[in-house]
């Protein structure tokens, strides 16, 4: 623990390879998304976003923000249109080469944290690294490679959870959890963070905690986010820019600074 501990203390390193913020790393054309023979969820949805930037996607509940979530990612097919994440094109969805690609390079926090109980808060940032070789052997503490549980550490540093790092994850409070749960998506330094609703299961004021740390490592470490949320402040404070879908298509998309009331009403208001 010492040795890990000294390996952390200098600094976290920011990343020096800075892109510019002109290039895209989400790009979706014309995509229309329905789920069996229902109604249309998303319907000619158009959105670029450059690297860097941090996004917000409101809308009302049903307005299609997770299915577009999960349509960018490839966990869900699209029904039509063009979707380029991280560089990999694709329609419909994308093949399993190009998915394991993107989620190389994706870090992803949800509502629900989905950290695994019995095991260490340490085991459970590791955990980040899966995906990256093929079996669930070296994913705990003790076993796991050195340059994992020293990247672990370091984000349990970011979060300001280093002193938990052996505490077994359900002994920690439900704010605590979710910054577990940020430092398990950002441990491998993703290029972007997709995060829907993180904030939801949290009070106001851990809620604006956990959206503040976000929204602060991903400017520092230039990541991109995008992240859905029905909290207008957290919108407003925590993104450089807001998106807001009504009727399966993006209905505002402007810089959050000149977010009007009106909008959000209108937004709302189906
Ligand atoms: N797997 C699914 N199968 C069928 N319909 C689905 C599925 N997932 C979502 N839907 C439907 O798609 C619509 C959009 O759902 P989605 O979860 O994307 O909305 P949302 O904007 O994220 O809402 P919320 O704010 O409540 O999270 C809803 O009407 C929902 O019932
Ligand atoms: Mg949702």
């Amino acid at each position: 623990m010492q040795e890990l501990l000294e390996a952390v203390r200098p600094p976290a390193q920011i990343k020096a390879a800075y892109r510019p913020a002109t290039t895209p790393i989400i790009e979706v054309s014309d995509v229309g998304k329905i789920y069996g023979r229902g109604a249309p969820i998303l319907d000619g949805v158009n959105l670029t976003v450059h690297e860097g930037e941090r996004v917000a996607l409101i809308g009302a509940n049903g307005a299609g923000k997770s299915t577009l979530l999960k349509c960018l990612i490839g966990l869900h097919p699209t029904s039509n249109g063009t979707v380029s994440t991280l560089g990999e094109r694709f329609e419909v969805i994308p093949s399993k080469v190009q998915r394991r690609r993107m989620r190389l390079e994706t870090g992803f926090v949800f509502q629900k944290h989905c950290l695994v109980a019995r095991r260490s808060v340490l085991s459970n940032v590791i955990h980040g690294f899966l995906g990256t070789v093929g079996s669930w052997r070296g994913f705990s503490h003790t076993t796991s490679p050195k340059a994992w549980r020293e990247a672990a550490m370091r984000a349990l540093e970011d979060v300001n959870l280093l002193d938990f790092a052996l505490h077994r994850a359900d002994e920690l409070s439900g704010g605590q959890q979710q910054r577990v749960a940020i430092a398990r998506a950002l441990v491998r330094k993703p290029r972007l963070l997709i995060a829907d609703e993180p904030a939801a299961s949290l009070d106001p004021t851990s809620g604006r905690d956990v959206m503040e740390l976000f929204s602060t490592l991903c400017k520092r470490q230039g990541i991109t986010l995008l992240f859905t949320s029905h909290d207008m402040q957290h919108a407003r404070s925590f993104a450089d820019r807001v998106v807001a879908l009504r009727n399966g298509r993006i209905f505002l998309d402007r810089p959050s600074a000149d977010l009007t009331d009106r909008d959000l009403e209108e937004t709302f208001n189906v």
